[in-house]
């Protein structure tokens, strides 16, 4: 079939298979809407009685949520614990001998743990944080490869009531270093390097280099994954495993309060600062496992696999506390998906017989690129249900991954969430909902969606609009650490009352919701959000830069790729090495993920009368070529036909 002829044999409603729904935990369309209904009808009911059905507590909660908006608290008067809930209450069941994690590493090694096992790891971590004398409500940060250790650290964590945040491998030591600083966090934990495309990330070394300006930082745990050499200074770093060599297994969890910060996660707002988003404890884990259960339709048999790094949300929420909540195995690979080969997932796939998949738009078109023949060498049948997060798929992608990896009979889950929503929003019930390829379909119970204009109106099915929220939920973030004011300014103010999401979406005649990409200055690259404003802050730091403007331009596999228009010092001239050393300089400054596709220089770049750089007008250039928007308000219209100009010479 050519790629033309697959496209157009998309259906535009893909049924769930017979049976799928069968043995689904939601089945049927009936029961998702008799679900959406109670919720209606009762939030605080619904919710309440979820928490005490789903989640073991040490006291029970008084009150399902008190909402003085925009700050929710759920189930207040509650004690409950995070680690015990995904761990321990399940080493009192049959459980105690499943795999909890099976872990493949980039070379090749392979360790199953169990969650009796787990129980152990995560005591005796806990122990070395109280020997180390760290306390309930200090921070921790934690930055590590894709091991098991990394889920053992955030759950030793939690055991304890020290609130987590975890920074991507992939962050330089600069955007380290201002995370370690906004949460004065107390302890870091590493690990010596992780292997990624047969390399070494020396993770140490960035921490080192961090922590010269991080006086609130007593000690560094250190994790030896490769046997690399680093360094380690006396008195204020521990080798994981020496620590762990007087270890106590006897750790009890802490009741904690259910609004106990579990953990604060940096992501990219519309300023040059990183907002902290700040997730709770038990509202959190509610949600988690229930989406779990609802949109994953999780058993006791499934091996699932999240392809996520611990370092995002979906790496919280789907990769650790969703699964292990609800006593699923789940799967963590440290490495690259084409190392040593591009069949490296689905080789992984077939060993472990991985039946939930669930992984990004960007990864299904960089594997589509490389050829069917790589998937068609596997078996792939025990595959029953795949996923799809952080931007919309594309229908070329969907139908690949439909056709290729779930042999045309398994339903693709299209989940909308953010970091700050903490668990999916918008998905199919994978046993009831019919899907429509590139719709992320119908909301979850207890959350009501709406579309509206500028002015906060609704706005008719089919009609493009602002995608907000006008009612709390369990796991929605509950603040910026440290900044409610933003967290105000941010999310509240837009639509006054509503929780704004910064995406665009619409509804269809059948309540459909197809979400079209973020309204604001964020960008969506390869489904991480980088903010326009955080590399312009960077750019603008090198000594040969004078102002810089920063865009999303289209990007065939990565969905957007990031396009920077800089303006230079006087006399600066060699643009071809500046050019190298300026994208290398963004990778410095912030990570090599935020690595700029390309660079453009330019004279001037295009502003309002009082000032402020037009990116709307940059955007157009970069994703049309041609400026067709009002231009009333720019200020010299040479500059924007110099620079159209420029791209049709490149
Ligand atoms: O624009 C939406 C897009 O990713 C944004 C959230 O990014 P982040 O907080 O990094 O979390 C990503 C993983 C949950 C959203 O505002 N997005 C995420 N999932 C989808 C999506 N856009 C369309 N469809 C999706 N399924």
């Amino acid at each position: 079939m050519s790629d033309a002829a697959k496209l157009a044999a998309i259906p535009t409603l893909v049924n769930p298979p017979a049976d799928f729904v069968a043995q689904a935990n939601i089945s049927g369309m009936e029961a998702y809407r008799a679900l959406y209904q109670t919720a209606v009808n009762d939030p605080g009911a619904f919710w309440g009685g979820l928490a005490e059905k789903e989640l073991d507590w040490f006291q029970r909660f008084e009150k399902a949520l008190d909402w003085q908006a925009p700050f929710a608290k759920w189930f207040q008067g509650g004690k409950m614990n995070v680690s015990y809930n995904c761990v321990d209450r399940h080493t009192k069941t049959a459980r105690k001998n499943k795999a909890a994690i099976i872990f493949e590493g980039e070379p090749g090694d392979q360790r199953i743990i169990t969650y009796q096992e787990l129980h152990r790891l995560v005591c005796r971590f806990a122990s070395s944080l109280l020997h180390l004398d760290l306390k309930t409500g200090d921070r921790a940060i934690i930055y590590m490869p894709m091991i098991p250790e990394a889920a053992i650290a955030m759950l030793g964590c939690a055991r304890l009531g020290i609130p987590h945040s975890v920074v991507f491998g992939g962050f330089s030591a600069e955007a380290l270093k201002a995370r370690i600083q906004d949460l004065e966090a107390k302890v870091v934990i590493t690990a010596d390097a992780g292997w990624r495309r047969g390399k070494e990330i020396r993770l140490k070394d960035a921490v080192d280099e961090a922590v010269k300006s991080c006086p609130s930082v007593e000690s560094v745990i250190v994790y030896k994954r490769t046997g690399c050499d680093v360094v380690m200074q006396q008195g204020r770093d521990h080798w994981w495993h020496v620590l762990d060599e007087t270890a106590r297994e006897d750790v009890e969890a802490v009741p904690l309060d259910s609004e106990h910060p579990l953990y604060v996660l940096y992501t990219s707002g519309t300023t040059g600062k990183p907002k902290g988003i700040l997730h709770t404890s038990a509202g959190y884990l509610l949600q988690a496992t229930m989406t779990m259960k609802w949109v994953f339709d999780i058993k006791e048999s499934d091996t699932y696999w999240c392809t996520a790094d611990v370092g995002w949300v979906t790496g919280h929420s789907y990769v650790v506390y969703g699964p292990l909540s609800v006593g699923a195995t789940t799967l963590m690979y440290e490495g690259a998906p084409d190392t040593p080969a591009f069949d490296r997932w689905w080789r992984i796939v077939d060993k472990y017989a991985v039946s939930i998949f669930y992984t990004s738009p960007t990864a299904i078109r960089a594997l589509i690129r490389q050829g069917d023949h790589w998937p068609e060498r596997h078996k792939l049948s025990t595959i029953r249900l795949l996923g799809s997060v952080g931007e919309p798929i594309n229908p070329a992608a969907w139908e690949w991954f439909h056709r290729v990896i779930g042999h045309n009979n398994c339903p693709i889950v299209d989940t909308w969430w953010q970091t700050e929503t903490g668990a999916i929003l918008i998905a199919p019930m994978p046993g009831a909902t019919p899907l429509k390829p590139g719709s992320g379909t119908l909301p979850m119970p207890g959350i009501q969606p709406q579309i509206v204009d500028n002015a906060g109106n609704p706005v008719d099915d089919g009609k493009e609009g602002y995608l907000i929220l006008r009612t709390p939920w369990p796991s929605m973030l509950r603040t910026i650490w440290g900044d409610p004011e933003r967290y105000k300014e941010q999310y509240w103010s837009k639509v006054p009352g509503a929780y704004f999401t910064g995406d665009a979406a619409r509804r269809d005649k059948d309540g459909y919701f197809w979400v079209l990409g973020r309204v604001d200055d964020v960008m969506n690259v390869s489904g991480h959000r980088l903010s326009t404003m955080e590399i312009e802050s960077a750019l603008v730091r090198h000594p040969s830069v004078a102002e810089a403007a920063v865009v999303g331009k289209p990007h065939e596999i990565t969905g957007q790729a990031v396009c920077c228009f800089v303006t230079l010092k006087k006399g600066i001239g060699d643009h071809e090495k500046l050019g190298v050393e300026l994208r290398q300089w963004v990778a410095h400054e912030i990570g090599p993920f935020a690595r700029p596709e390309e660079i453009r220089f330019s004279e001037a770049l295009p502003k309002t009368r009082s000032g402020k750089i037009m990116r709307r007008l940059l955007r157009e250039i970069v994703t049309s070529h041609t400026v067709v928007g009002d231009v009333t308000t720019l200020e010299d219209m040479n500059v924007i036909t110099t620079l159209a100009a420029q791209h049709d010479e490149d």
